[in-house]
């Protein structure tokens, strides 16, 4: 992570929170929906439009202070949280208590001034705006339901709400997933972001976590000399702008995975809890019990919690090793790209031999279609 302008200095993930007033508290990452308003091709999360639900505002309420054990509670992480009727009251609740709150959203029910207004008003502190493209049709082909000039607006109106209520929160900062086909647009968005008083970003790449006709040929694994210079031209951007700005583009760098995964405190520092209140270690991979039933102590104290902790400070342990948490993930590591699921249903050995095919100056696209007639016997759909 690094800070543009032309200091263009690195800064650490901690020092960047310091500055926007966050302190080193681990963070609870709390689901308050399971579902979302829109369909995102590459978002395996939930049944996404089919079944929404969510997390009563009683039941955040009955947690008392406990949440203010947390650094921030971030909401958001699976799911879209606008779509949870109460969001604002548990926005403001947990913000009362004096944790800071941090959301992200696809930004679809920010549509105008009111609900603008609204944002503000609820006391967040950071909303990080998900936006992938510069162009309606590059948002709308990855975000089936919204589209670029819907977000713009949404940026907008953010901004006007904050300018008009004298407010220096939330402060916004953007997730970018950059694939072959939004690759050229991610520069040129950067400057959209720095122009509309974004104070950060963060560039990460598809991971397929599941078969996709269409997505398999768009991850950056097959065009990794063009994502790197990509990344280039955003740090080109940012120092020609006279605005600090802070990128996490992290995952694009040379550490490979399994020393930040031996390096990795998510253990401690991030606690996920789902939308019923089930709570977890290290995003789902153990659970310690549940949030609403038995309180954060109880989960925190746990015997479950206390025996993983044991098991992934264990350097080279099984957990870690195979561990898909996004920020341990490496450019250049091909399971980092297709998730397991996708892996055993293409095949290793077929996706080593589209990685040759790419290798020798084919084309992905090419050699997926040509796996897909194959798979429907000779048969293009
Ligand atoms: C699952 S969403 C939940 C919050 C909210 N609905 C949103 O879209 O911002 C959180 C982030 O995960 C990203 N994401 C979803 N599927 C992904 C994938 N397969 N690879 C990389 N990022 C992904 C989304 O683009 C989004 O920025
Ligand atoms: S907007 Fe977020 S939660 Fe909804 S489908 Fe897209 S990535 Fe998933
Ligand atoms: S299991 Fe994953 S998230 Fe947990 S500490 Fe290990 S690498 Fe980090």
């Amino acid at each position: 992570m690094s800070v543009g302008s032309k200091k263009s200095c690195a800064y650490s993930e901690k020092e960047f929170h310091h500055y926007i007033g966050i302190d080193d508290r681990p963070w609870l990452h709390l689901e308050i929906s399971l579902g979302c308003n829109i369909r995102c091709a590459m978002c395996t999360f939930h049944e996404q439009l089919e079944k929404v639900t969510w997390t009563s505002l009683s039941d955040v309420q009955d947690l008392g202070d406990e949440l203010n054990r947390f650094g921030v509670v971030h909401l958001g992480d699976g799911s879209e949280p606008l779509v949870n009727p109460d969001w604002y009251q548990i926005v403001s609740h947990i913000s009362q208590l004096g944790a800071k709150v941090s959301l992200q959203t696809n930004a679809k029910l920010i549509r105008d001034i009111k609900s603008a207004e609204r944002i503000v008003n609820s006391g967040l502190h950071l909303l990080s705006i998900s936006i992938d493209g510069m162009t309606d049709n590059t948002v709308s082909r990855i975000r089936e339901g919204i589209d670029f000039s819907t977000i713009e607006q949404a940026i907008v109106l953010i901004n006007q709400a904050k300018k008009k209520l004298g407010s220096e929160t939330p402060h916004l900062t953007a997730n970018i997933v950059a694939m072959c086909s939004n690759l050229s647009e991610i520069p040129d968005l950067i400057s959209f972001l720095l122009f509309h008083d974004f104070i950060k970003a963060r560039i990460g790449f598809l991971e397929l976590r599941q078969e996709n006709s269409q997505l398999v040929s768009e991850l950056l694994i097959y065009d990794k000399a063009r994502a790197k210079q990509t990344i280039a031209m955003v740090y080109q951007r940012m120092d020609a702008h006279p605005q600090p700005f802070v990128l996490d583009a992290e995952l694009f760098g040379e550490t490979e995975g399994m020393s930040k995964r031996n390096a990795c405190t998510a253990y401690r520092d991030h606690i996920y809890a789902r939308h019923d209140g089930e709570m977890f270690a290290c995003y789902g991979k153990r659970r310690l019990g549940n949030l609403f039933a038995d309180g954060v102590d109880t989960c925190l104290t746990s015997e479950e919690y206390a025996d993983h902790v044991e098991t992934v400070t264990t350097p080279g342990n099984n957990i870690c090793s195979a561990c898909s948490f996004c920020r341990v993930m490496s450019f250049d590591v091909v399971d980092d790209h297709f998730g397991s699921e996708a892996v055993s249903y293409y095949s290793r050995e077929t996706i080593i031999a589209s990685l040759q095919y790419v290798k020798e100056g084919g084309n992905a696209e090419d050699y997926w279609r040509d796996y897909y007639i194959a798979r429907n016997g000779g048969v293009q759909c």
